[in-house]
């Protein structure tokens, strides 16, 4: 083992370099390391760190890797109000605030009035509170005066320093140095695109800003760290506040090791401002991001105060909100797709239009009411529209242009796969086909969802395949699927010797996939990938997870009441045990590891600390048993800490925790609890 000196330089070097790259990622987009080398980098200093675990601090990159959970997030106040923007839709009203501001002015005597133009980033903004440089605390807006505190999901968004470089010796200096920084925590479209992938459809985000609302909220932050989500600041306080001008405060940003959005532009004159304006229009569509208008703020900050704000905005700023863009085009008809949960979808087929950019061919209508609402009839011209969605949608007919030969869209009253009369559940919008276990539809689509890649990743099992088998009556569900022989799949269409051996080998290999890839391949409602991960966790095995009662279900972090009883549901079909049997006898892992039994939940509720060296697991693992047995581990100790586990060399958290009267246990006690 290395002795604490030369770990501490190395874990030091290590920080540096990681924060170096990642720093090249993320504000500079010129990355040097391959994603491989960079996660190498990453785990060196993870290891070393589980080795001393005193080395580890609050702003070291390790914490990004999240791990803790989050049960309620406490409310905290803001510094001072976080104030909203007014919109503008039109040049005109622009202009109008821009005289407003400049009457404002001149009654304080300024004749200069420079504006900085920003991207509005469409993401949720949030505070974050830098004491002595260190990132101490990340909370969302809320109502404005207070939100919630989300630290350890903050942390996980590599864009935000965990640490700032301290230039003039500030952080140093003062004992209160605080540093506040407002931005926007943002998806990029590939992110958001690659995160819907992994839901179930019924569960998908709408657009990245839902995605990023709803990722920030996660009681996991392990799962948050996950999503990829970034950050643009462009808001700075208590840093420089002698020139205090929105310009200077976006390039001292810069130098504090953030993200900006790099396309600001100090405008002079209204026609600048009209430039801008005009230019992003078009190009911000090549961004990889989202963003819905331009943000306009008085340069000078030090007349901000003096503005002020009426209730809910600064009369200093204000957005100017680009109008959605939108297309004409022909509804050639409505198709009704049948999904793998018997949810019937009209989806509107359209003469090829371009739009934002891309070409758009197809749009969902979402369910029957919608038909209804917008009264559209086959062969009519309609509207589209792109605004922060990715998927455009079809907003309104025009009604003025319907041609003779319009039709009434003839919406199913039975299953267009299966002729099963539709249901439709009072509580719900949609209809479905209620013959879960016939309908062909819903066959083929669980067995694509099966060997989707997220799930057992079964690559040789395509459309054209399962669509044969499923005709065939050779398979029902993804069980027979491993009682196919060579035979019987030599003789399909387009299908031969080869095809058939590269399918078997394919699904001998799906048997050695995880258990949680199994959970999520089983294609329970609301069950994506984050939430089967979370499953596996707290019931390494599947007998256990069938006999979870719905109110254990809730209490496993990021599970509602919905998603349990959608998950009990599952579980008492009969057809789904018959299901699981033929699993069981095809040695598809249905457990996480060879413990096959139920694990307790004797640290429900309570919140654990570590200090010190353990000497039988490692930081990670014995983490994983506590929040496995429904507890939580935290970082640092106060008054509602529920225990701490003292291991050898324990650090300054264990004279606190004595302190303030928080239980400490030793290793082996801790092992006894277990
Ligand atoms: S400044 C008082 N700048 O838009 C100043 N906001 O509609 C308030 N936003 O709550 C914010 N990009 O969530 C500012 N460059 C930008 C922005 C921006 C996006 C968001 C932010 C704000 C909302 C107001």
């Amino acid at each position: 083992m290395r002795d604490i000196t030369s770990a501490r330089e190395i874990i030091a070097h290590l920080r540096k370099e990681i924060e170096h790259h990642n720093s090249l990622y993320y504000i500079e987009a010129k990355p040097e390391l391959s994603d491989y080398d960079f996660d190498r980098l990453l785990e060196k200093l993870i290891t070393l760190e589980r080795q001393f675990p005193d080395l580890v601090t609050p702003d070291s990159p390790s914490q990004r890797v999240g791990g803790t959970i989050t049960r309620v997030f406490p409310t905290v106040q803001h510094r001072e109000p976080m104030l909203s923007l007014s919109n503008t839709y039109s040049f005109g009203d622009l202009e109008e605030f821009y005289n407003r501001l400049k009457k404002l002015l001149v009654l304080e005597g300024v004749h200069k009035q420079d504006m900085v133009a920003e991207l509005k980033f469409d993401g949720v903004a949030v505070s974050l509170l830098y004491r002595k440089g260190i990132l101490v605390r990340g909370a969302t807006r809320g109502d404005g005066f207070q939100g919630d505190d989300i630290t350890a999901n903050i942390k996980t968004i590599q864009a935000i320093p965990l640490r700032l470089p301290d230039f003039g010796n500030l952080f140093a200096e003062s004992e209160e140095s605080e540093i506040e920084v407002r931005g926007e925590v943002f998806m990029r479209k590939e992110d958001f695109e690659q995160l819907n992938e992994s839901r179930p459809e019924e569960d998908r985000f709408a657009n990245p800003r839902n995605a990023t609302a709803g990722s920030l909220k996660l009681q996991d932050s392990a799962e948050v760290a996950r999503r990829n989500m970034s950050f643009v600041a462009y808001f700075l306080k208590g840093y420089d506040e002698e020139d205090a001008s929105q310009f200077l405060r976006l390039r001292h940003l810069e130098k504090l090791g953030f993200y900006t959005g790099d396309n600001y532009r100090l405008c002079h004159e209204l026609q600048d401002i009209s430039r801008f304006i005009q230019e992003w229009d078009e190009k911000r569509w090549k961004l990889p991001y989202e963003t819905d208008g331009v943000v306009l703020k008085l340069n000078d900050a030090r007349l901000w105060e003096k503005l002020g704000a009426t209730s809910k905005s600064p009369r200093w700023a204000i957005a100017y909100k680009y109008p959605a863009q939108q297309a004409k085009t022909v509804l050639h008809d409505v198709v009704f797709q049948v999904g793998r949960l018997g949810t019937i979808t009209p989806v509107a087929q359209l003469e090829p239009v371009l739009l934002a950019g891309s070409t758009v061919s197809r749009s969902t209508l979402h369910n029957f009411d919608e038909i209804q609402r917008l009264g559209i009839m086959v062969h009519d011209r309609v509207i589209i529209e792109k605004s922060g969605e990715v998927i455009p949608k079809v907003i309104s007919v025009v009604f003025d242009e319907r041609p003779s030969d319009a039709e009434a869209v003839q919406v199913p009253s039975v299953c267009p796969e299966c002729g099963t009369p539709l249901e439709k559940p009072e509580s719900e919008v949609s209809s479905y086909c209620p013959n879960e276990d016939e309908c062909p539809a819903q066959i083929r689509g669980r067995l694509l969802h099966f060997a989707s890649r997220d799930a057992m990743d079964i690559k040789n099992l395509g459309k054209a395949l399962v669509d044969q088998l499923v005709n065939l009556k050779l398979v029902k569900d993804a069980g027979d699927l491993y009682l196919l022989q060579e035979p019987q799949l030599e003789r399909l269409k387009r299908m031969g010797r080869q095809s058939a051996q590269n399918l078997l080998r394919a699904l001998e290999e799906s048997r050695q996939k995880s258990y949680e890839r199994l959970l999520y391949a089983l294609g329970i409602r609301h069950v994506g990938r984050a939430t089967a991960r979370e499953l596996a966790s707290a019931y390494p095995s599947l007998s256990a997870l069938r006999q979870a009662s719905e109110v254990e279900l809730a209490t496993v972090p990021d599970i509602g009441p919905v998603v349990a009883k959608s998950i009990c549901d599952f579980f008492s079909k009969p057809s789904v045990s018959e299901f699981l049997e033929k699993l069981e006898t095809a040695g598809l892992p249905l457990n996480a590891s060879e413990r096959k039994e139920q694990v307790n939940r004797n640290f429900e509720g309570i919140t654990v600390l570590f200090t010190g060296g353990l000497d039988r697991y490692d930081r990670q693992k014995a983490s994983e048993l506590v929040i496995e047995r429904g507890g939580r581990v935290v970082g640092s100790v106060s008054k509602k800490t529920g225990m701490v586990v003292a291991g050898h060399d324990p650090g300054s958290k264990f004279d606190k925790a004595v302190k303030l009267g928080v239980r400490v246990v030793s290793e082996d006690e801790f092992e006894a609890m277990l």
